[in-house]
């Protein structure tokens, strides 16, 4: 079924809203059949497809690709692409021309993170049509600035900071909110106040909706599991286990065999 903005709008206070990163055609195919409410074409990609250290690398290319590869795979899903680091910070006609190339590439909207610094690119783009979701707390295009990925409101101040950013996202036109690695007890509290979804990761039981990436969500990415993911299979080993089989097969000659092979009259 497909899902548009209206219903992501209207699901607060009724329906929790699932999301999930997703990259390539088999990962959104999947994530639809499914029924996920939201694919985000995250730029963890830089993370778990690309092997960078953090997103900063990622460029629009890579991202535009990892567009058009999510909606082949998901006709009807609700699409929310991320805007890389300098996609829309270096001018508001560079912010207009890159997330309207997402658009075209096949989301339904756009993710930016930041709060007074952005909205007035918030603003613009919404007025141009082009749907934006906000990102506060935990902004890893910020890592060089802050230093280490911490949980964010955990100090009155900083609880504060946060509300008034949750403001600003709401104000500036976005239609729903990320909040990454955020006190449960704030989430909650930003939650109770906006009128847009928020979507949480590490944010606690409150938010209007969830967020996982992929490889953690699957138990792909195994180095690192930090607490707040919930990992609900172990395909990593799986899938080795599965390779180390077939390469056995191969060297033993177990593989290919009748049944795999072609034959002439
Ligand atoms: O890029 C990403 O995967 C994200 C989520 C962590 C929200 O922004």
């Amino acid at each position: 079924m497909e899902t548009n903005i209206n219903k992501i709008i209207s699901a607060k206070g009724k329906h929790k809203l699932s999301m999930i990163t997703t990259y390539s055609f088999f990962q959104a195919k999947m994530a639809e059949e499914a029924g996920m409410d939201i694919l985000l074409v995250g730029d963890s990609l830089g993370n778990v497809m690309l092997g960078y250290e953090n997103t900063l690398p990622v460029s629009m290319n890579e991202m535009r690709l990892a567009v058009k590869a999510t909606r082949r795979g998901a006709k009807n899903a609700f699409i929310v692409a991320d805007m890389p680091f300098l996609s829309y910070q270096t001018s508001i006609s560079d912010a207009i021309h890159n997330a309207g190339q997402l658009i075209k590439d096949g989301a339904n909207a756009v993710k930016i993170e930041g709060s007074k610094e952005v909205k007035t690119i918030i603003r613009t783009l919404v007025d141009f049509g082009i749907p934006v979701m906000g990102h506060i707390g935990l902004t890893p295009q910020q890592i060089n600035r802050i230093g280490t990925y911490k949980v964010q409101g955990k100090t009155e101040k900083s609880k504060v900071r946060l509300l008034e950013e949750a403001d600003i996202i709401e104000n500036s036109g976005a239609f729903s909110l990320v909040l990454e690695l955020v006190v449960e007890e704030v989430a909650k509290q930003i939650t109770d106040r906006v009128n847009i979804p928020t979507i949480g990761i590490g944010a606690g039981r409150y938010c209007d909706g969830q967020v996982l990436v992929w490889h953690d969500l699957l138990g792909i990415n195994t180095e690192f599991t930090p607490k707040f993911v919930k990992r609900y299979g172990n395909l990593r080993d799986m899938i080795v286990k599965c390779l180390k089989e077939y390469i056995s097969d191969v060297n033993e000659g177990r593989f290919p065999t009748d049944e795999n092979v072609f034959k002439g009259e």
